[in-house]
This record gives C-alpha cells, sequence and structure tokens, in this order.
C-alpha cells in the first residue's frame, strides 16, 4: 500500500503542476494542458476509488464522510474537465 500512496502523492504534484501552467497559460496552450489533466486524472482517481477510499474506509470507518466527498470531488472535478474541454479557452469567463 505504501508504494501506491507515494504513487498517488506524485500523481497530486504532478498535477498540481499542471493546473499551475494552467493558471498562466494562453488560449492556444490550454487544450493540451486539458488532454495531460485528463490522462493523469482518470486513472489517479480511478486507483484511488478502487483501492485507497475502500482501504480508508475498512480501517478508519470514521473517515468515511471524507471519503464520500472525495468521491464527490472526483465527479465534479471530471464534469467540469468535460465542459471545460468543449468550450472555448479564448473566452473571457473561461478562467474564472
Ligand atoms: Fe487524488
Amino acid at each position: 500500500m505504501s508504494g501506491l500512496i507515494t504513487l498517488i502523492k506524485d500523481d497530486h504534484a504532478k498535477l498540481e503542476a499542471v493546473f499551475k501552467k494552467l493558471e498562466s497559460a494562453q488560449p492556444d496552450q490550454i487544450p493540451d494542458l486539458l488532454q495531460q489533466v485528463t490522462e493523469m486524472l482518470v486513472p489517479h482517481s480511478k486507483a484511488e476509488e478502487e483501492v485507497i477510499y475502500p482501504a480508508i474506509k475498512s480501517t478508519a470507518p470514521d473517515e468515511g464522510e471524507d471519503v464520500d466527498d472525495g468521491l464527490a470531488e472526483h465527479h465534479h472535478v471530471e464534469a467540469t474537465l468535460k465542459q471545460l474541454r468543449v468550450s472555448d479557452p479564448g473566452a473571457p469567463e473561461w478562467m474564472a
């Protein structure tokens, strides 16, 4: 499990770096960055949902609500990514 946790933490750092790039990206750079986020985030979320979250729930039942919040956040992020990938990154409201 510790190897998987290290991978998860590495993913978080890599994703954070891409999000930082997104904050200052030019509109023409955004589609590639969103593609990178999608390719990194989907397997990452799946690993958390299939391995990490069930392990937390079974070993620390008191953390169940946080796990459910994490799951809801994944769904929100995936929906937001889908929306961003079909929207115009040059539009003034895009970064909001
Ligand atoms: Fe995560």
